[in-house]
């Protein structure tokens, strides 16, 4: 009995039964640490629960989505999974992997379309509530500062994206009803560091000292304007006020350094909730048609110090 437990303790850990499941997963491509991790995470959790996974890495380009997503409909997959770059432009190849009896999962992105049952569910942020977020910090920071006129920048991410559409109508949305904030311009970093410079050099030309706020919808382009700042004699996250989403590892150190003002969560740890489903689907079983994962705001309101490591 006590050799039976210890070998039970110490032994190789079991592998995961076989569901028999092949899951296709279109990746957008490896814009940020916040894609890197997602798809670290899918991996793992893949492995984790023993399913077989076609992953496809598009590069940023949906075209090469499309084309994936039909080489999962030709290897007969069981579910196909993708996270879509933008929005519209889907129709046709669901509606090929629909007549192939294939259900199909979202993954962190939604789409638009007209056409009823192209997809079962969507498992992602909740992106308006991120720009929500993101806009009660800043109203709070500007009460606390006494401000009564606040103009900011927004650096938004791929156009059309979901995250792009939703992080701007929800920070929209909430600073409508303050008379103190003005959006001075809106302009498309496409989630890179390196246009999230250019965007900043132009901003900064264009605007000057008259920017309080830069509201950067994720880390990449912040971490790419925060230099261009620095070579003026504007200081981030003092003379200007810098909002970031994501809280990966990298933005969350520049925070703790007070170069960044706020980061709000978006949690690429989506692989779990994903295989969840994925199984379900297999099985003939029904699926909630949104799951969001719980996500919270880090900023100089709290005792960043006390702020783990994130592991993205
Ligand atoms: O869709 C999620 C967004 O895509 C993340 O905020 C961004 O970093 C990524 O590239």
């Amino acid at each position: 009995m006590a050799l039976g437990l210890l070998i039970g303790c110490t032994g190789p850990a079991e592998e995961p039964a076989d569901p028999g499941l092949l899951l296709g997963f279109s990746q957008i491509g490896s814009e940020s640490a916040w894609r890197l991790g997602n798809t670290r995470d899918i991996e793992n959790a893949a492995s984790e629960y023993g399913i077989n996974l076609m992953l496809e890495n598009a590069n940023q380009s949906q075209e090469n989505q499309i084309a994936a997503i039909r080489r999962f409909i030709a290897y007969k997959v069981d579910v196909i999974a993708f996270s879509p770059i933008v929005e519209d432009g889907w129709d046709n190849v669901l509606l090929e992997a629909k007549e192939a009896g294939i259900p199909v999962i979202l993954v962190d992105r939604d789409i638009e379309t007209e056409k009823e049952g192209l997809t079962t569910c969507l498992i992602g942020a909740d992106f308006y509530n991120e720009g929500v977020m993101a806009a009660e910090y800043l109203i709070r920071k500007a009460d606390s500062l006494g401000l009564d006129n606040v103009n900011i920048v927004e650096i938004s991410g791929t156009e059309n994206s979901t995250p792009m559409r939703q992080r701007q109508a929800g920070f929209a949305d909430t600073i409508a009803g303050d008379e103190r904030m003005h959006i001075l311009e809106s302009i498309d970093g496409d989630f890179l560091t390196s246009r999230g410079a250019e965007c900043m050099r132009y901003l900064l030309d264009t605007y000057g000292d008259d920017i309080d706020v830069v509201y950067s919808h994720n880390d990449e382009m912040t971490l790419g304007a925060l230099p261009e700042i620095e070579k003026t004699d504007l200081i981030p996250g003092k003379d200007i006020i810098i909002i970031s989403i994501d809280a990966g590892q990298e933005a969350i150190d520049v925070l703790k350094e007070g170069k960044i003002n706020c980061v709000v969560e978006c949690t690429p740890n989506l692989g779990s909730e994903l295989m969840e489903t994925a199984l379900k689907l297999k099985n003939g079983e029904e699926v909630d048609a949104v799951i969001h994962p719980t996500e919270q705001v880090f900023s100089d309101e709290m005792d960043v110090s006390a702020i783990g490591p994130r592991g993205y």
